[in-house]
C-alpha cells in the first residue's frame, strides 16, 4: 500500500507509513511513559470467561476503554484499578487527529496497548462507540507487527501487512467497522523501546456530541 492509499479490500482505510519520524516517535514514547506513570498498565480480561488478554493496556483522554469478566467491554472516565481519571491525551496526538481524522470534534479516548513479544490480538471490530461517524486513528511504536484487516463481516477476506514504528492507520468511513487484529509481533525489529515490544495508540470518539 502506498501513502494514504485505500487498499481494494477495505474502502475507508487510509495508511500513512512512517508518518512519525524517529524524533517524533521518541517524543511520543516519552509522553506515553508519563501516561503510564499516572495510569498504570492493567491486564484486561474477556467478558464472561474472564480469560486475560495478552496485551496490557491503559488509556488517556476523558474516557478510556476497559474490559473485565463481569462488566465486559465499555468506556469509563476512571482507571479500573486506581479509580483516578485518565490523564489527558498528549498534544502530538491531538494534532495527529486534526491532521488525518477528517472529523470536526476532537478525540475523547486514546487506548494504549502494550504488546510483549508473544502478545497478539484476535480479529475484532471496534464497535463500543455510540457514534461511528468519527474514525479510529492508530499509531504504531516499537517492534513491527503482522496486522490483519478485512471487511465489515467476520467472514470477509482479509489481508495482512507489517505495521512499523511511526506508521499511522485510519479506519474510517466504510472501513470504520472493518475487522482487524494483530497476528504476531516481530521481536527485535525496532530499537525505539529500550526493553522491546510494541505500543499501539488508538484515538477514538465515543459519543456524537461534545
Ligand atoms: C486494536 O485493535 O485495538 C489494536 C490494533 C493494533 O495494535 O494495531
Ligand atoms: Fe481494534
Amino acid at each position: 500500500m502506498t501513502r494514504g492509499s485505500k487498499p481494494a479490500l477495505t474502502p475507508g482505510i487510509r495508511y500513512f507509513p512512517g508518518h512519525f519520524d524517529r524524533d517524533a516517535q521518541l517524543a511520543l514514547v516519552e509522553q506515553v511513559r508519563h501516561v503510564v506513570e499516572d495510569a498504570p498498565l492493567f491486564m484486561p480480561a474477556m467478558p464472561r470467561t474472564g480469560k486475560e488478554m495478552s496485551v496490557r493496556m491503559t488509556n488517556c483522554g476523558e474516557l478510556g476503554w476497559v474490559t473485565d469478566k463481569d462488566r465486559g467491554y465499555r468506556y469509563q472516565s476512571t482507571h479500573p484499578v486506581t479509580g483516578s481519571p485518565w490523564p489527558p491525551i498528549p498534544g502530538t496526538l491531538l494534532e495527529l487527529w486534526r491532521d488525518v481524522a477528517e472529523h470536526p470534534l476532537p478525540p475523547q479516548a486514546c487506548l494504549v496497548n502494550f504488546y510483549s513479544d508473544a502478545a497478539k490480538m484476535g480479529l475484532h471490530q471496534d464497535s463500543d462507540e455510540s457514534d461511528l461517524s468519527a474514525p479510529v486513528v492508530s499509531v504504531s511504536l516499537g517492534d513491527e507487527c503482522l496486522f490483519r484487516i478485512g471487511g465489515t463481516k467476520r467472514t470477509d477476506p482479509t489481508r495482512s501487512f507489517r505495521l512499523r514504528s511511526g506508521d499511522v492507520l485510519v479506519l474510517g468511513g466504510e472501513g470504520r467497522l472493518a475487522f482487524h487484529g494483530v497476528d504476531r509481533i516481530y521481536p527485535g525489529t525496532s530499537t525505539l523501546l529500550k526493553h522491546g515490544g510494541r505500543i499501539n495508540l488508538t484515538l477514538r470518539r465515543v459519543t456524537g456530541s461534545p
